[in-house]
This record gives structure tokens, C-alpha cells and sequence, in this order.
């Protein structure tokens, strides 16, 4: 799996996304240590709060079906190369601290760096 078809994983997940209330549906997809792959969007709701990230409804797949190694994390969206929000990056933060992130958009070009540098002197119990 290169970077390349992650990113497209993602964007191809995009399509899934369920934003009727930002218009900005998002797409990610996490490489996990044993080659699988869990794609995810954004699902919003209509009642402030409860909406999930892309991000963490890949994460929150994976380790529900029992991962925890993860190799890498494709997010993308139409701004210019998806950055993570906070939220996720502390989320990510918990179960992946080395982990790579590319940050991309549906062009297929992408920012490459770590949830370490997107998240410095973290918070962990
Ligand atoms: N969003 C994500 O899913 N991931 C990001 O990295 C940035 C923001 C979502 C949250 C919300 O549904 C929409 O994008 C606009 O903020």
C-alpha cells in the first residue's frame, strides 16, 4: 500500500460522507501494521456536538474490529491539504503517537508528517 493509494482510499471515501450541514465532506483511510485498511468519514448531526470526524471514525473502526498497530493515517478533503483537527490529533495522539499522516485534498497531492509534530507536549495519563 504506498501513499498514493491511501490518499485515493481516501478520497474515495470522501464520496461517503454525510455533511449536510458544514458542505465539507471529508475522507480518511488508516493503513494498520497487518496491511488492512479502514476508511472513514465524517458523519455530522443536526444537534450541535455530535458529529464525527473522518479521522476517528477510521480509528474508532479499527480498533473495534480489534487493531492496534497503525502504520498510517490518508486524510482528505477539498481545502488545501486536510489538517486534522485538534480533537482527533489528541485522539490520535492515544493509540499512535509515531504514527504518519498525510495530509491530503482530492487532487492527490499531500502533506507528509507525524501525529507527534501535529500534536507536541501532549497530554497522557
Ligand atoms: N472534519 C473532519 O472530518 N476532519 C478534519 O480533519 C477536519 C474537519 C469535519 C468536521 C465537520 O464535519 C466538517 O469537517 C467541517 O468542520
Amino acid at each position: 500500500m504506498d501513499d498514493r493509494e491511501l490518499l485515493r482510499r481516501a478520497n474515495e471515501a470522501r464520496a461517503n460522507a454525510y455533511a449536510p450541514y458544514s458542505g465539507f465532506p471529508v475522507g480518511a483511510a488508516l493503513l494498520c501494521d497487518d496491511g488492512t485498511v479502514y476508511t472513514g468519514v465524517n458523519v455530522e448531526n443536526g444537534v450541535n456536538g455530535l458529529s464525527l470526524c473522518a479521522e476517528r471514525v477510521a480509528l474508532f473502526k479499527a480498533i473495534s474490529e480489534g487493531r492496534h498497530g497503525f502504520t498510517k493515517l490518508a486524510v482528505s478533503c477539498a481545502s488545501d491539504h486536510c489538517r486534522p483537527c485538534g480533537a482527533c490529533r489528541q485522539v490520535l495522539h492515544e493509540h499512535a503517537p509515531e504514527m504518519e499522516v498525510l495530509m491530503g485534498n482530492p487532487e492527490g497531492s499531500f502533506v507528509r508528517t507525524t501525529v507527534q509534530e501535529l500534536l507536541p507536549d501532549a497530554f497522557s495519563l
